[in-house]
């Protein structure tokens, strides 16, 4: 019943970080090119959930766009847009908050770490209300399939939710079912000083992070710097199991190199980190530095990035609005 259609979007905070690339923005782009249709939101009502300076919104909201099209996703094969410009989804939001149940919300687990140690009752409605939005977000394509890194799974989990209860509440078939794609080697990027962690651009405090705009000496520097254990590489996969430092090393270095961590570790078996490292970080700079310079050559003419965003926010507001439009029918507003 339903054509297939990609959907994804990422956060304007502070600047893309490896795991964003490996985990979604590569992912987006390798779909684009298998010719399904794509449409790839910067999320700004989102970044919204945290406080966000405005200036530093309006500028992560052009660096994204940079990125995004710096990394490979094309404006004419893709749809490429700010959610902020197209209505329907905080319109789609407000419906979905109304289907959806505070105990469903509560229990997101990125809601609980987002408060763990503070108090829950300062946090933002709009953080609380997130993933109702990120429903709202993909429902209002009637896309069916929907990249992302794991630590989306739950998110996914809700919107799928939402959308059957919408169908079941009001007798309809209108909202597919979507599926989450999380495939790779680079699903759950590890922060480099804490492998317990993954690494996220939104957590102020993790200077270990790899950041996009990173030049070639930083990228280096982190990953000389990044934690790991006093043991060679083990001759297969299995011997990363407990070694949760080694094996996210492993995990970047086959998503940069398009292999399986299977093929990393056999190349590299019996050598120390020593070797690996330098190997991992000019195998990085080749893949990234291209990337931003990019990245700062799109940056230097914000006027044509706010042009591409426009032209995308009008050719995703023509399928957003006809389902606005019929879900306020099926609704009675
Ligand atoms: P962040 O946590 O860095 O602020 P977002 O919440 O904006 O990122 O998520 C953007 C996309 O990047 C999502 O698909 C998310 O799953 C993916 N992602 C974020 N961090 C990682 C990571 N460390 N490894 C893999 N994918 C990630
Ligand atoms: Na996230």
């Amino acid at each position: 019943k339903f054509t297939p259609r990609v959907f994804s979007g990422i956060q304007p905070t502070n600047h893309l970080q490896l795991g964003n690339y490996l985990g979604a923005v590569k992912r987006f782009v390798e779909m684009q090119n298998s010719g399904i249709e794509t449409i790839y939101c910067i999320v700004d009502l989102h970044a919204m959930t945290v406080w966000q300076n405005p200036t530093d919104l309006t500028r992560a909201t052009r660096e994204l766009a940079a990125g995004y099209i710096a990394s490979g996703l094309d404006p004419r094969r893709s749809i490429l847009f700010n959610q902020s410009q197209v209505p329907g989804h905080a319109q789609l939001a407000w419906i979905f908050n109304c289907v959806a149940r505070m105990g469903w919300m509560g229990r997101m687990t990125q809601w609980k770490d987002k408060t763990a140690g503070k108090d829950a009752e300062k946090a933002s409605l709009g953080l609380f209300a997130y993933p109702s939005l990120m429903a709202a977000d993909i429902l209002l394509y009637h896309a069916t399939h929907v990249p992302v890194g794991e630590d989306q799974k739950q998110h996914l989990e809700l919107t799928r939710d939402i959308a059957i209860k919408f169908n079941h509440d009001y007798k309809v078939d209108f909202f597919p079912v979507t599926e989450p794609v999380i495939e790779g080697a680079a699903t759950r990027v590890m922060s480099l000083r804490d492998g317990s962690k993954k690494m996220s651009k939104s957590d102020p405090s993790d200077a270990s992070r790899i950041n996009l705009t990173d030049d070639a000496d930083t990228i280096a520097q982190k990953f000389r710097k990044a934690k790991t254990d006093a043991e060679p590489l083990p001759e297969n996969v299995e011997g990363l199991k407990d070694r949760p430092e080694a094996r996210n090393l492993v995990n970047i270095y086959a998503a940069l190199a398009e292999v399986t961590p299977e093929a990393v570790v056999s190349e590299f078996a019996g050598k120390g980190f020593g070797a690996f490292k330098p190997a991992l970080a000019d195998l990085a700079v080749a893949k990234l530095s291209p990337i931003a310079d990019e990245m700062t050559r799109l940056m230097a003419d914000p006027a044509e990035i706010d042009r591409i965003l426009g032209d995308g926010a009008e050719r995703a507001n023509a399928i957003a609005q006809p389902i606005l439009e019929q879900t306020y029918d099926i609704v009675g507003l």
